[in-house]
């Protein structure tokens, strides 16, 4: 037998894998409103971009901070759609999408011992990676508002102690669908000053906001204290390319550049080419995604009831508290016996309980069936 770490131990597959794993052992046909993958096609100027980059050879071992030209077009970015101003040379880094940009700052950051605050409910994939590095996650329980999740700085007092080095969270906030606004991330950041907390700020649905709604950057308030993570994955349909990136101050984007020399080394150098051209040509075709799923999310909120609108990204909470029946438990019957795929608010914590996501990154057919398999199956719950 070949032995496992200890640290290995504590990780658990995300609730995305785990539901996998029963929707395969599950027979008939199904229709699945779970997953968090865009079903439109990558922009064909990007595509077009990778190919010339590949007919010229752009095939061997890229810069290790990224592409010089890729991390320009980072920094162009931050100034564009965020007003944050990041050096190219010392401050920004090309990482195998947002997955490696979050563990290459837990894993820069963390000590043995430490705790990391995240949000509850949480985007699950946060909790492996900072066990993997020693530390502990702390959930901060949220709260359902106004038809909207929040965090409040109350909150965070309650949970915090002198263990913790960083809040990790995302707005757009997956799975609740919040977009935290200034005034939200501005009390977060005078919490985050006060205790010396580090903001790692995942930002990777940014561009799928909705209207009257804005993303700000928590770096934008706080930015010595700040990681921004981001990748190409949601904004361009790009999420089987693995690239994205990092942004911080540039001592801490060094330590985060050994993690990265150490083990991925980053994306390939044509797929960082065709990055630049995603980040830098013509943006219309962000603007047509987001008007489909501005047009996704209206069909899911006029045709399901009790449904908390999100303000961003491509999922939706239906509010079922009501019943009283545990998340996990109705989510089994959907699957059984209406053969219809969401995940359980509770898979993302203790806040999430009473709720199901359901996702809106597939449209089309797949949308229409899954809306009207779960109208039929909510009649009967
Ligand atoms: C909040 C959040 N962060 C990160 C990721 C993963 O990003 P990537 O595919 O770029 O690694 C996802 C994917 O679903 C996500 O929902």
């Amino acid at each position: 037998m070949i032995p496992v770490a200890n640290r290995v131990a504590g990780l658990r597959p995300t609730a995305v894998n785990s539901i996998l794993a029963e929707v395969r052992a599950t027979p008939g046909p199904l229709v699945s409103l779970m997953r968090g993958e865009p079903d439109l096609p990558t922009p064909a100027h990007i595509v077009e971009e990778a190919q010339k980059a590949l007919a010229n050879g752009r095939t061997m071992y890229p810069d290790q901070r990224g592409e010089p030209r890729l991390r320009e077009a980072i920094a162009d970015k931050l100034i564009r759609d965020n007003g944050l101003r990041y050096d190219p040379a010392t401050e920004i880094l090309v990482t195998t999408g947002g997955t490696f940009g979050i563990y290459a700052a837990l894993a820069a950051m963390l000590n043995e011992g430490d705790a990391v605050m995240v949000p509850d409910p949480v985007y699950d994939a946060y909790l492996s990676p900072i066990r993997l590095t020693g530390a502990v996650p702390v959930a901060v329980p949220s709260a359902i508002a106004n038809g909207r999740f929040v965090l409040t700085v109350e909150a965070l007092e309650a949970v915090w102690t002198p263990q913790c080095r960083a809040l990790l969270l995302n707005t757009p906030w997956n799975p609740t669908g919040t977009v935290l606004t200034r005034k939200e991330l501005e009390d977060i950041a005078v919490f985050c000053e006060r205790h010396g907390v580090t903001i790692i700020s995942d930002e990777i649905y940014e561009a799928i906001v909705y209207e009257g709604h804005e993303h700000i950057s928590p770096a934008t308030v706080l930015r010595d204290r700040s990681v921004v993570v981001n990748a190409l994955s949601k904004t361009y349909c790009m999420t089987g390319w693995r690239v994205g990136y990092v942004a911080a101050p540039a001592e801490f984007t060094r330590a985060m550049l050994l993690v990265l020399q150490q083990s991925s080394r980053g994306p390939a150098t044509f797929v960082q080419d065709a990055a630049a051209v995603a980040l830098s040509g013509p943006q219309d075709c962000v603007a047509a995604m987001r008007a489909e799923y501005s047009r996704r999310r209206e069909l899911v909120l006029s045709t399901l009831p009790n449904m908390l609108a999100p303000e961003g990204g491509f999922f939706a909470m239906m509010d079922l508290r009501h019943l009283g029946i545990p998340s996990d438990m109705i989510r089994k019957r959907l699957l059984e016996e209406f053969g219809v795929v969401v995940v359980h608010g509770a898979a993302y914590g203790p806040g999430g309980e009473g709720t199901l996501r359901v996702s809106f990154a597939s449209g089309g057919e797949t949308l229409d069936r899954g809306l009207a398999k779960l109208n039929q199956a909510l009649r009967s719950l």
